[in-house]
């Protein structure tokens, strides 16, 4: 069988994290979502918190209208949520715990617990013409349930194998990559599609990126910080021209007038 090719999905989250330390309007993160579409993304990905810490409804607006890429959002399995989503039709919604304590999304759905509520839920989005992932621990038992609740994609959370290979625990990366492994082939058997992220850096996408099932890897964090060191030398650069311009300017002024 063929391998499909594999997404990118850029979560710019963290632009509008930057931009909020301020509260104006820069750093923009729907011109951080045109730049990263012009590098290769396929999409975008953004998350919508109760708390609104990073994006907000004004940046689901304009994403929504003028990205030429899918829109996936982000969020949490709430009513308010819901009628968001409902009311922009996102190519998909990514269902996410959401703890406000919580720095990012630790752990994934709890989706056997849930699956009661979780059912009409996935079904509302799903009439609506918006694809469902649920963001899920890489277990079998999940996926199982994640097909039952009618999920058209599952989003395995790579947290924790990211996690230790940060601490060089090779017997823990090994064992997680296999999870993975595991998790994407029942998924793609039990008729999900199959994405990752969380925590992926250039050292630890391979093995994930290597695994056939997986159709779909949505990375935020780390692009977005590897952006700074990729800009930032450039961005004084111009600073440094614009200020040198404004000084010859003034010096040339002050000796023509002597
Ligand atoms: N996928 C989901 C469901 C997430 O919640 C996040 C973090 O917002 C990511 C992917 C991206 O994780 P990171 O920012 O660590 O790359």
């Amino acid at each position: 069988m063929p391998v499909r090719a594999l997404r990118l999905g850029v979560n710019i989250d963290h632009v509008a994290t930057l931009r909020n330390a301020r509260g104006g309007l820069h750093p923009d993160p729907l011109r951080a979502a045109h730049l990263a579409i012009e590098g290769g993304a396929d999409g975008i990905t953004a998350h919508l918190r109760e708390d609104r810490r990073h994006i907000s409804d004004t940046d689901i607006t304009r994403l929504k209208n003028e990205l030429t890429r899918p829109l996936n959002l982000e969020m949490a399995a709430t009513e308010e949520m819901q009628r968001i989503a409902l009311r922009h039709v996102p190519n998909a919604c990514c269902l996410v715990p959401e703890r406000r304590e919580e720095r990012t999304t630790e752990g994934g759905l709890d989706v056997r617990g849930a699956a009661e509520t979780l059912k009409p839920y996935v079904a509302k989005l799903r009439d609506a013409g918006i694809r469902v992932s649920l963001f899920i621990e890489p277990d079998l038992k999940t996926i199982e349930a994640a097909a039952a609740v009618g999920a058209d994609i599952v989003e395995l959370h790579t947290g924790r194998y990211c996690n230790l290979a940060l601490e060089h625990d090779v017997a823990g990366v090994a064992r997680e990559i296999e999870r993975h492994r595991m998790a994407a082939s029942a998924a793609a058997s039990a008729g999900l599609e199959v994405h990752a992220g969380h925590g992926l850096t250039y050292n630890t996408v391979k093995p994930i990126a290597a695994l056939p099932e997986i159709v779909e890897l949505n990375i935020g964090h780390f692009l977005i910080g590897e952006a700074i060191f990729g800009g930032l030398s450039m961005a004084v650069r111009r600073m440094r021209v614009l200020m040198d311009e404004a000084r010859e300017s003034v010096t040339a002024a002050a000796s023509r007038a002597q």
